[in-house]
């Protein structure tokens, strides 16, 4: 039997990025958004990183898909490094197979044209068509795919359709252009929440059906669990805890992440009931972020898969 070292789809080794911050009047500031980011993820896997606001998760999406070049590390797609891509065409293909999908489900789309404008194009461009299948055909395809209705959207204009709708197209045109990783960085947070959920069983779906990997953004610890098969809690531009999301959530290991859970709303994973006072919590907290800010120490990992920082005594 040939020897198999199986290369992870994503792989994020030691990234570093800092902001400079010029302000109108005073002095520039730094702002240390990734101090050190490391993590993997598996062809139609899903990976959650979930922190409070300012923690650095949407730099860290950005950062993958190439909006900003790193200050330090490197970020492998299927073993090469996304920012040694030297040629047009590599480079094409790279930001083919990982797409984005934001938000807002508007960010993304040009309300002067149609559905059928926004998935033909990528169909086309990337030469999506398959041999012996219509135009029609591929529209209808990547449509099913996303569980929309062909008839009621392909004509449609962005604004006349709902915020759900208008999500199911964002990935529907990630698919089109043929993506295999998709950042979703809180894709569902703008929605009703009635829909949110069909949004991420359909995202599920991608991943288990059609083996499409995620980096799942959120806020949301309970939808973290429910998609992703990892979770990784940051913090001011580290990861403070990484796991497998049901240990992580079940039985989170540094006070950061149960602080995250204390403040979720599911009363199965209320960590810190007896915190009901809100000056109590909230001064619980900010000891909590003082303490893992203080932490420089590497995160160490306490069996394969189950990773988590020292914090400061
Ligand atoms: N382009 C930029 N220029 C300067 N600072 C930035 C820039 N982008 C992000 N930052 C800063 O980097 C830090 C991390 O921001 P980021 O948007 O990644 O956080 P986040 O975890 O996505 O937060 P949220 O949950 O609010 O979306 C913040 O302090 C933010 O102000
Ligand atoms: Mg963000």
């Amino acid at each position: 039997m040939s020897e198999t070292t199986r290369t992870p789809l994503l792989e994020v080794r030691d990234v570093k990025k800092t902001f400079v911050v010029r302000p109108m009047l005073g002095r520039s500031k730094e702002v240390h958004a990734l101090k050190d980011i490391s993590f993997t993820i598996e062809a139609g896997k899903a990976l959650a990183l979930v922190g409070e606001s300012g923690s650095g998760k949407s730099t860290c999406g950005r950062a993958i898909a190439r909006m900003f070049s790193i200050d330090d590390g490197r970020i492998l797609f299927k073993g090469k490094d996304v920012a040694a891509a030297r040629n047009p065409a590599e480079r094409r293909s790279n930001a083919r197979h990982i797409q984005m999908v934001f938000q807002d489900p508007f960010a993304s789309l040009n309300p002067t044209h149609t559905i059928r404008h926004h998935l033909l194009r990528p169909l086309r461009l990337h030469k999506r068509v398959e041999a012996g299948q219509s135009e029609d055909e591929a529209l209808r395809q990547v449509l099913a795919d996303v569980e929309l209705d062909v008839d009621n959207t392909l004509d449609k204009y962005p604004h006349q359709l709902s915020g759900g709708q208008r999500q199911r197209v964002n990935l529907a045109r990630a698919l089109a252009v043929g993506a295999e990783l998709i950042i979703a960085d809180e894709p569902t947070s703008m929605l009703d929440v009635s829909i949110r959920r069909s949004v991420l069983q359909l995202m599920k779906r991608l991943k288990e059906e059609r083996g499409i990997a995620f980096l799942y953004i959120t806020h949301d610890l309970a939808t973290a669990r429910y998609l992703a098969e990892d979770t990784a809690a940051m913090f001011a531009g580290r990861i403070v805890e990484f796991g497998p999301s049901e240990e992580v959530v079940r039985d989170p290991l540094h006070p950061y992440t149960r602080l995250l859970l204390s403040s979720v709303s599911d009363p199965h994973v209320k960590i810190n009931p007896s915190i009901e006072d809100a000056k109590a919590f909230s001064d619980y907290a900010d000891g909590v972020r003082a303490q893992t800010e203080m932490s420089d120490a590497p995160i160490e990992t306490i069996r394969p898969g189950r990773q988590v920082r020292p914090v400061a005594v």
